[in-house]
């Protein structure tokens, strides 16, 4: 498998009072083209440094990362993020903030407008789309920001946490459309989640991590078949896989026994 994004020996430090803390220690990690990679890990453990190392909103200490064999210096348009809270313009709708994020990309205004009505019809809210955010729920707000990413198709996305803040139902749903676009897009995505359910449904591998330092204690394969369907989240295959993660997270040793 191509390699589309690679960590190699990333160490991210910060500096504070007594010297330095170590975000991330050492992580190697290779994200195949096409690939759908969670990772999940105790809060602290680097999640989102690792995110914003991809995205080239951070830079490594030591080590590199690297997208299609180019070493990553800064955000580019074909990397796309989602955090887990972001701001809409309050004074523009729904379409307008879906098509804001498309200014920069140089499309007629007649095609921005067709990926605007797209991407608002994929997360549920082609019937809100002239509303303005604080008329929706917060839910619905996430969906408009998620819409506003969907809209550019970046050939990879970097989710933070994107669900977390969502009610279960939307969750369930989002995480459906999310993979039926991603069939039929084949784009790379690595999704940042601290629900173990959510990594495992979605996932082709999910990446533990562990904290203090923050590194990747174990990945494992979810060697379950697309599409995912709600009878799969049933089934004792996913039950045991589920549980292997679980532990993975939670039986974590510290890092001082660690041989
Ligand atoms: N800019 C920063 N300065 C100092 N410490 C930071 C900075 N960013 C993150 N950290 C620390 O690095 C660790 C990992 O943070 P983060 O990647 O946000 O973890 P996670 O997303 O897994 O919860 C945390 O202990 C956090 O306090
Ligand atoms: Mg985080």
């Amino acid at each position: 498998m191509t390699s589309k994004i690679s960590f190699r020996d990333v160490t991210r430090t910060f500096p504070v009072n007594n010297g330095a803390f170590t975000a991330l220690d050492g992580v190697s990690l290779d994200i195949g083209e096409r690939e759908f990679v969670t990772v999940v890990g105790p809060s602290g453990c680097g999640k989102s440094t690792l995110l914003a190392l991809a995205a080239g909103l951070d830079e490594p200490t030591s080590g590199e990362v690297t997208v299609d064999g180019e070493r990553v210096t800064g955000p580019g348009p074909e990397r796309g993020m989602i955090f887990q809270q972001y701001a809409l313009f309050p004074w523009l709708t729904v379409r307008r903030n879906v098509e804001f994020g498309l200014r920069l990309t140089g499309l007629p205004a007649a095609e921005r407008r067709a990926r605007a009505t797209h991407a608002i019809e994929l997360v549920g809210l082609a019937d809100f789309a002239d509303a303005l955010p604080k008329t929706l729920s917060g839910g619905m707000k996430q969906r408009c920001a998620i819409a506003r990413a969907y809209a550019v198709d970046p050939e990879v996305l970097l989710m933070d946490e994107p669900f977390g803040a969502l009610d279960a139902l939307t969750r369930v749903q989002l995480q459906d459309q999310l993979l039926r676009t991603w069939s039929a897009q084949r784009r790379t995505v690595l999704f940042v989640t601290h629900d173990v359910e959510e990594a495992v449904y979605l996932a082709r591998r999910v990446v533990v991590m562990a904290a203090r330092p923050g590194r990747v204690q174990e990945v494992v394969d979810i060697d379950l078949p697309y599409p995912r369907t709600e009878q799969m989240r049933l089934s004792p295959q996913f039950a045991a896989l589920r549980n292997r993660v679980w532990n993975a997270v939670y039986h974590q040793p510290p890092a001082a026994a660690r041989p």
